[in-house]
């Protein structure tokens, strides 16, 4: 017999992302994704002082299903491993023709994506930002402001998650910063990686 449900609210704190009640919280640090950063050296001297907090992710509980709709906050953290700000994961999506809206609330940030023949794109996030990620595109989010980026998505319900295709290949552009101003630049890693 199907259970009865019906609409429900979450409050979002539009101050600090945060939802309540907080749903599923996924929380990335630096040891959970030391490798996708350029400098290991700087990530090695990092994680002896301690283990950074990168991001967290609040999420509504929905069914994973088509038809219903995820929806989350990310909170990404103001830092740098060595010249290379704070970021996420990045992801395709498991069902990988499905697309997503970020609407920015807070901070500075550089949205990543990348197509699945290679070309990239980015678009700046500030609050008021509404980023359409498009159908088949990877994405990433990077902090380049001095305090948190804080972002609310939506998302198809059975869109899932696939981190594998990043985590072994990464994405062709990174963002370092120089002279304290983010620029996009090629990842020399990723064409080792291509060959
Ligand atoms: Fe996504």
């Amino acid at each position: 017999m199907a259970i009865l449900r019906q609409p429900f609210n979450t409050h979002l704190n539009l101050g600090n992302g945060v939802l309540v009640p907080e749903g599923v919280k996924v929380v990335r640090h630096l040891s959970d994704m030391k490798d996708m950063y350029q400098d290991q050296d700087a990530v090695q001297h990092l994680l002896k002082d301690g283990d950074p907090l990168i991001y967290v992710v609040y999420n509504v509980e929905v069914p994973e299903e088509a038809g219903e709709l995820q929806h989350c906050t990310s909170i990404v953290y103001p830092g740098r491993v060595g010249n290379e700000f704070f970021m996420t994961k990045g992801h395709f999506h498991s069902r990988a023709g499905t697309a997503e809206i970020y609407l920015t609330l807070r901070g500075r940030g550089i949205l990543l994506m990348q197509a699945q023949d290679g070309r990239t794109a980015t678009l700046d996030m500030f609050p008021g930002s509404v980023s359409y990620i498009l159908p088949y595109w990877a994405h990433r989010s990077i902090n380049v402001g001095p305090e948190p980026l804080v972002f609310f998505a939506v998302y198809p319900g059975d869109a899932g998650h696939n981190y594998g295709v990043i985590e072994e290949k990464g994405f062709a552009k990174m963002v370092l910063a120089q002279d304290d101003a983010p620029v996009v630049v090629d990842n020399p890693r990723y064409a080792c990686r291509r060959t």
